[in-house]
């Protein structure tokens, strides 16, 4: 949540901020702000309530000019998005300036603290509070550095901070429980949420751990700990490039990443299947493994579910499924010898390392499935599995879900290879998967028609079973995120415990219907809604006369093995959530009140 940039150097500084916040945009959009150190060495600021374009318009027409400054979009925790409590915030003489992601837990009893010693807020925020403390402290040190870090002593809760002061020349940036990555270019140098926002000034990337502090400034950089002792960190090499993060001809990032499966799967693929092995970095014994738990939220946690299908079935090791935010905080029975699997694509959601982490302290081998190389997440497992699906800047994720999904199946065929020589007909499947994906989206257009359709439902249902079921919690989730339809998932034949009595001529029922061992229930499923005036939508890879008589649009798939028929089927759910959230106009890659990494709790 939250996109941070800040820059030091001799570039033209104000478009080069507002290019790095449209490249964060996807982390937050509810507000925005820049300020720069201006060449009478003044604070020059910028707040705007609405996108990265707003404040753009705003900050064209002030010429403002400097070679530090820091940038902020917004994805408010603490009091509403608008202009003043927008980032950056300011101590009282304004000559300091902060911006924060993250939330400050002990911020009201601060605030008191410093309004009694004189100190005047003027915004409803918890992150104003920084710019308070640290004036306090420069009061009595006069150094930036030495004020921050007495600071970040006293401050609770979680946080990514650039900070500048009006005299020193130099970016003080800090971190605990918020990413945050130091970008090295030759005579200039950046602090960023994530790497898109400096992608086209260098790839040179180091990322700060929790609590440590980099001083910044035109020619280098140094990074402490909280106690000053200096830190050695290793530099990264970035390999996306920047023509991933753009939308290359499509109208959103989301149906570019749609599109984009078919590559993304052979990625995660790559050079992991040999002579009808499985070759995968992680060091897992199956005969040492009591039990696999995997956790994580959202969509990861949907692939989740997906997952505990196919390991039990390929490999016989119970699996459990937990959400990671109650995971964390239910005192999980885990124990040496227990495997817990931790899924995300960002690497950087909050509960997922929280859940992470308490797991990790009870004993468990942590393996990850990761799609951001050098996140928090993939730092803080002992092994794992990177998608390689490129960047996902769509706040619906899509490509990840896919990619995540294979790496399990991975996983699961490495764990039965050493006890059983691997079923060749499902490593030949996953060869042609992208193919029969391809084969999927040539749909799209038929989709859009059916999304024309029910644009105007107020409800939706979706249904599915067994090992499809997790597919239509996704395909709910997705038309829930971007076209603010209600919609519901449910197991199909659960829904005549009780969603059965929603249905009526208003409620459309999509269906995931494949022709395996539970079509014949899911056909009985269907007459039950069709018997009730419901209409139906069926994905399906096999249009027999049945189904056609009973759905009234039959959205037909390649036949795939058991194992790849959540993937197969997740596509047009996706198209159809994509073309319905269109057509009615959403911004649908910045749907309300979201945000693609969620890094607060
Ligand atoms: C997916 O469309 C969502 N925006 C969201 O549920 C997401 O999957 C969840 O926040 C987990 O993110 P992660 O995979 O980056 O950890
Ligand atoms: N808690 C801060 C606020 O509400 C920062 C939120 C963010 O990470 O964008 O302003």
């Amino acid at each position: 949540m939250c996109g941070i940039i800040g820059y030091v150097g001799e570039k033209e500084i104000v478009p080069l901020l507002i290019d790095g916040l449209k490249k964060l945009e996807y982390r937050g959009y509810d507000s925005a702000g820049i300020c720069v150190i201006n060449e009478n060495g003044e604070l020059e600021c910028d707040k705007k309530k609405g996108g990265i374009l707003d404040l753009e318009n705003g900050v064209h027409d002030k010429k403002i000019k400097g070679m530090i400054g820091i940038a902020h979009t917004r994805w408010a925790t603490h009091g509403e998005p608008n202009e003043i409590n927008a980032h950056p915030h300011f101590d009282c003489k304004k000559e300091i300036a902060i911006v924060h992601n993250g939330i400050i837990e002990n911020y009201s009893s601060l605030r008191e603290l410093l309004k009694k010693e004189g100190h005047v807020f003027v915004s409803e925020t918890d992150s104003e509070v920084v710019a308070h403390l640290i004036e306090k402290f420069y009061a009595e040190r006069g150094d930036l550095k030495e004020s921050v870090l007495k600071a970040l002593k006293i401050i609770e809760g979680t946080f990514g901070l650039a900070i500048i002061h009006k005299n020193e020349k130099k970016i003080i940036a800090a971190r605990r429980g918020s990413p945050l990555i130091i970008g090295v270019g030759e005579g200039e140098m950046f602090v960023a949420s994530d790497v898109p926002a400096i992608l086209n000034h260098t790839k040179k990337v180091i990322y700060l751990s929790d609590n440590e502090i980099a001083e910044i400034t035109k020619d280098g950089y140094s990074i402490e700990n909280l106690d000053g002792k200096l830190i050695d960190k290793k530099v990264y090499d970035i390999k996306w490039t920047i023509n991933q993060i753009e939308k290359k001809g499509f109208k959103h990032f989301m149906l570019k990443e749609i599109f984009e499966q078919p590559e993304a799967i052979k990625n995660a693929l790559r050079g992991r299947i040999k002579d009808n092995k499985i070759k995968l970095t992680i060091d897992l014994n199956s005969e040492d493994i009591g039990r696999i738990i995997i956790t994580a939220c959202g969509t990861s946690w949907h692939s989740s579910l997906v997952g505990k299908h196919f390991i039990e079935k390929i490999t016989g090791i119970p699996v459990e499924v937990d959400y990671a935010s109650e995971f964390r905080y239910r005192n999980p029975l885990v124990k040496p010898g227990d495997v817990v699997i931790v899924i995300s694509q960002s690497g950087e959601t909050a509960d997922t390392l929280a859940a992470l982490r308490e797991a990790k302290s009870k004993g468990a081998k942590i393996i990850g499935i990761i799609n951001v190389v050098g996140s928090t997440i993939s730092r803080e497992v002992d092994s794992g599995i990177y998608l390689h699906a490129g960047p996902e800047i769509g706040v619906a994720s899509t490509k990840a879900f896919t990619c995540q999904i294979t790496a399990l199946l991975l996983i699961a065929l490495m764990l039965k290879q050493k006890k059983s020589a691997l079923d060749v007909t499902l490593l030949n499947e996953l060869f042609i998967l992208p193919e029969k994906i391809q084969e999927a989206l040539k749909s799209s257009d038929e989709i859009r028609k059916i999304a024309e359709e029910f644009k105007d439902s107020k409800n939706f249902l979706y249904l599915g079973r067994g090992i499809n079921f997790p597919v239509a919690l996704e395909g709910a989730l997705k038309l829930k995120e971007i076209s603010y339809i209600h919609a519901e998932g449910y197991p199909a034949a659960e829904m005549k415990h009780g969603p059965i009595a929603l249905i009526d001529e208003n409620m459309p029922v999509v269906f995931v219907a494949p022709k395996d061992s539970t079509y014949e229930k899911i056909l009985s499923n269907m007459e039950e809604i069709k018997a009730r005036k419901g209409r139906i939508i069926a994905v399906t890879n096999e249009d027999d006369e049945k189904i056609n008589r009973l759905a009234n649009y039959v959205i037909k798939v390649p036949k795939v093995c058991d194992e790849l028929l959540p993937i197969i089927n997740s596509i047009p759910l996706q198209l159809f959530a994509y073309h319905l959230a269109d057509l009615k106009g959403l911004d649908v890659d910045k749907p309300r009140n979201l945000a693609k990494s969620v890094t607060v709790e």
